[in-house]
């Protein structure tokens, strides 16, 4: 049976979570496999709302089995505190495993990257504070510790012993105050590990498994791909890779596996970090789609994310990267009320046309928009909205349709699904 990929092709906080709530009815399993509690995925069920930033946006559908990949660095007080939290509303998360070669996101790692953002310059790319980076760093430089080391005490002592000296060196040298005891670590360490253990497994074989046995995979990818490591604003990214090939190796899957690829799309652009962004709004437009469209603050920091138009540059190079089935078009409840629509459809930089994504920072920073205008679509309440989606395609407004004919017209994908609202409901599936 196929597998499911579903990615962010913007800055992340495409509506990816609600994608996935919404796919997630059809799958089996839902797995996550990049990021870690950098990222944000809100969930609305009826009144009830849900934010998710390490465990998949699956486990409140109880029935099924929901996976945490190695491709995912994993602070435990953060999954622990989401596990409770849950439980506390009556979940029991017993549906829910952690690959036991996800690298973990230490104390230390929280604190570097604090240290280190404070030094970068102009090159911060304003984190999340959530050690991301760092712990991907120490991934990278095979000095990590990873779940499954949790439950090996002499292992951990072991690599403790040489870390802490390490790492309170560099804490040292960036003037950091923090002092590390391998002692305090260890039994920290330990206590996640006791609290835990019962999730931490070979989630690969799981997959694995699932796949052989003919059950419906939904991967949750987290960030988007103008983030991404390899694809995204480097050096105003995150550290992970977030397009679909991540899939594979995040979780410990083949890429036969995968069959369909959605790509989710905000109708407009959003923005939190530093960075150019040509197609940026200013006030009081920005205010204005921001606080109509509520959720536009992060939901893992709260800060209030930076609004622009759609651009159609962005999202060829996301559709390059990502070879997407579908497009996921969120938000279009947003965008409705506002005559014309603005969209950029390429940039023009030192007096030529540019129609594809530079990697170049200093190139992307000089680059200008250039837009073109849509007719806009009525704004309505959203009952209403509810109502033309049990119609079809067709109920929805003819501008709106223009707008997403044009959208998959510019990036030769079709749109396979149209989401008019945060909630479960409010989501049209017109895939073939
Ligand atoms: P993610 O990181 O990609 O999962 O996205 P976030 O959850 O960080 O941000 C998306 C926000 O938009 C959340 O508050 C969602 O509830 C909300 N949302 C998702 N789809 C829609 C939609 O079609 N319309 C509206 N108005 N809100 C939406
Ligand atoms: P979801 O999954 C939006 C951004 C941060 C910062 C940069 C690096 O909710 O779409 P990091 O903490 O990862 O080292 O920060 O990446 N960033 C996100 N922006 N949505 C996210 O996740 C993000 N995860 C990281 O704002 O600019
Ligand atoms: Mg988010």
């Amino acid at each position: 049976m196929p597998a499911t990929v579903v990615v962010g092709t913007q800055w992340g906080d495409e509506g990816k979570g609600k994608i996935i709530d919404f796919c997630g009815q059809g799958a089996d399993v839902i797995a996550r496999f990049n990021g870690g509690s950098n990222a944000g995925h809100t969930v609305m069920v009826g009144k009830e709302l849900f934010r998710f930033h390490l465990i998949p946006s699956g486990t409140i559908r109880t029935e099924k089995l929901n996976i945490v990949g190695n491709g995912v660095v994993v602070d435990p007080a953060v999954l622990l505190k989401e596990i409770e939290e849950l439980k506390g509303r009556g979940y029991p998360v017993d549906n829910l495993r952690i690959s036991e070669r996800a690298h973990m996101v230490m104390p230390y790692h929280k604190v570097l990257d604090g240290l280190e953002e404070s030094l970068k310059g102009s090159l911060k790319a304003g984190t999340t504070m959530r050690g991301i980076g760092p712990c991907y760093e120490d991934k990278a430089a095979r000095i990590g510790i990873r779940t499954g080391d949790l439950l090996d005490e002499r292992l951990l002592r072991e690599r403790l012993e040489y870390l802490v000296p390490m790492k309170q060196r560099v804490i040292r040298a960036y003037d950091g105050e923090e002092v590390l005891s391998v002692k305090g670590l260890l039994e920290e360490c330990l206590g996640y590990g006791s609290k835990l253990k019962d999730y931490i497994t070979d989630t690969s074989l799981l997959l694995h498994d699932a796949l052989r046995e003919g059950r419906q995979v939904l991967f949750e990818g987290a960030q988007g791909t103008h983030i991404d490591i390899d694809h995204g604003i480097y050096p105003y990214g995150t550290s992970s890779n977030c397009v679909v090939g991540a899939a594979a190796v995040g979780s410990g899957i083949g890429i036969r596996h995968m069959r369909e690829v959605i790509g989710v799309v905000k109708a407009f652009t959003s923005r939190v970090g530093t960075g150019p962004f040509p197609a940026e709004l200013s006030d009081p437009q920005a205010s204005y789609l921001r606080d109509k469209s509520l959720g536009e603050y992060g939901t893992t920091t709260g800060r209030p994310r930076r609004v622009g138009w759609l651009d159609l540059v962005m999202l060829r190079y996301s559709a390059r990267v990502n070879s997407p089935d579908y497009l996921a078009v969120t938000k279009l409840d947003v965008l409705a009320g506002i005559d014309p629509v603005r969209v950029c459809v390429e940039y023009e930089y030192d007096g030529e046309v540019m129609r594809n994504f530079p990697a170049n920072m200093n190139v992307f920073a000089s680059c200008r928009p250039v837009f073109e205008e849509l007719p806009g679509w009525e704004d309505i309440r959203e009952d209403t909205w509810k109502e033309a989606l049990k119609v079809g395609y067709d109920e929805l407004p003819g501008e709106m349709r223009e707008y997403l004919h044009f959208l998959s017209k510019e990036t030769g994908v079709p749109v396979g699904l149209i989401s008019v609202g945060p909630d479960r409901e409010a989501t049209l599936d017109i895939r073939g």
